[in-house]
């Protein structure tokens, strides 16, 4: 496969073309880093590269592209790869976004861990395989670690940075600036947890609506009014600990005033969902009635996310805090 960047210095090389990996070579390019895609499937590169191709167009006529670069520059440095050891070759970042299967994570983090030097990063993009299982025994494990985007990555920032305990610091400080250069969000966990950070509040949150939808309190539909129109509208902002700071004078005196009520209201939470059965079936049937679960449907409703995460993105850019 044609690739006129593969073997300039410095780049980034993407292993794994699906949804995640599409998103990454984007967000690369858009900061001027040549990328070179690379999958086990040598059909999905040419479809990743078409479909690129199709949305940066799209989006450089809606005025959304990212970075100071038109389609066609940031496009000419996006190459696809259909060799592992090309790919990587000569790269300062490798950004792992293979199938969530931690054996083939494992396999390939094996692979690449016999091919690359001392410089290179190796990140894995997993949304919730902990750093142990995916690099314990690996002898780059010093340079390896989880950068866990959002979906979608190109619209949402935010990147959990996790490491091993046997990360070296410089590798996360590497990889938090490299996020930055690029305009994501990164945060560091300083050690790893199941479910990472945002998906612990995920499903603190998940599980506390479903409760409430079990036990008949409120209709799926007000419960995601509650979040979409009332809690939402500020965390797309400020996060829960601002809110407490700013919502009495100051955490101390939010402390003050709520926290007996906080405690009582916890303690009435009740156990894990099941997340199956009637309580299932309501909330399936709920949900079809606003959006059809046919691909079709579903596919609409994304694009309509899509199009309001990309007006927000560019709603939060031009409202710098103060
Ligand atoms: P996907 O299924 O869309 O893409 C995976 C790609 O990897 C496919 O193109 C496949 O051909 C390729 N592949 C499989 N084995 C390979 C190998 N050995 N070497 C190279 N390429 C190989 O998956 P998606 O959604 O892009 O997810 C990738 C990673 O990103 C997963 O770990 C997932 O947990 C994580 N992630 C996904 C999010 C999502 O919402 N889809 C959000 C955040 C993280």
């Amino acid at each position: 496969m044609a690739s006129p960047a593969s073997s300039a210095p410095g780049g980034v090389a993407v292993v794994g073309s699906g949804l995640i990996g599409r998103s990454w070579a984007m967000l690369f390019a858009s900061a001027g880093f040549k990328v070179k895609l690379y999958d086990i499937e040598q059909q999905q590169v040419t479809y990743a590269l078409d479909s690129i191709r199709k949305e940066m167009k799209l989006l450089e006529q809606s005025g959304s592209l990212k970075g100071s670069r038109g389609a066609e520059e940031q496009l000419s440095l996006i190459s696809g790869c259909s060799d592992i050891r090309e790919a990587v070759e000569g790269a300062l970042h490798v950004q792992e976004c293979v199938p969530e299967n931690l054996e083939l994570k494992k396999q390939l983090f094996a692979q690449l861990d016999g091919i690359v030097g001392d410089q290179v990063v190796l990140s894995s993009s997993s949304s919730c395989l902990l750093p142990t299982r995916l690099f314990s025994g690996l002898v780059h494990v010093k340079q390896c670690l989880v950068a866990h985007p959002v979906n979608p990555p190109y619209y949402v920032p935010l990147v959990e940075l996790v490491p091993h305990p046997e990360t070296a610091p410089a590798t996360v400080d590497r990889t938090y600036a490299l996020m930055r250069k690029i305009g994501q969000s990164p945060v560091r966990l300083t050690k790893e947890v199941d479910g990472f950070a945002l998906n612990r509040l995920q499903y603190a949150i998940i599980s506390e609506a479903w409760r409430l939808v079990e036990e008949g309190v409120v209709s799926p539909g007000d419960l995601d009014l509650v979040m979409s129109d009332g809690l939402g509208m500020r965390y797309a902002f400020i996060g829960p600990l601002e809110t407490m700071h700013l919502n009495a004078e100051g955490m101390l005196s939010y402390c003050g005033r709520y926290s007996e009520g906080m405690k009582r209201v916890l303690k009435t939470f009740g156990p894990v969902p099941e997340f199956s059965g009637a309580a299932a079936e309501k909330v399936h049937q709920a949900m079809c009635v606003k959006v059809p679960d046919d691909p079709e449907h579903l596919a609409a409703r994304r694009e309509w996310r899509d199009r309001c995460l990309m007006r927000l993105a560019r709603l939060k850019s031009q409202l710098q805090p103060q």
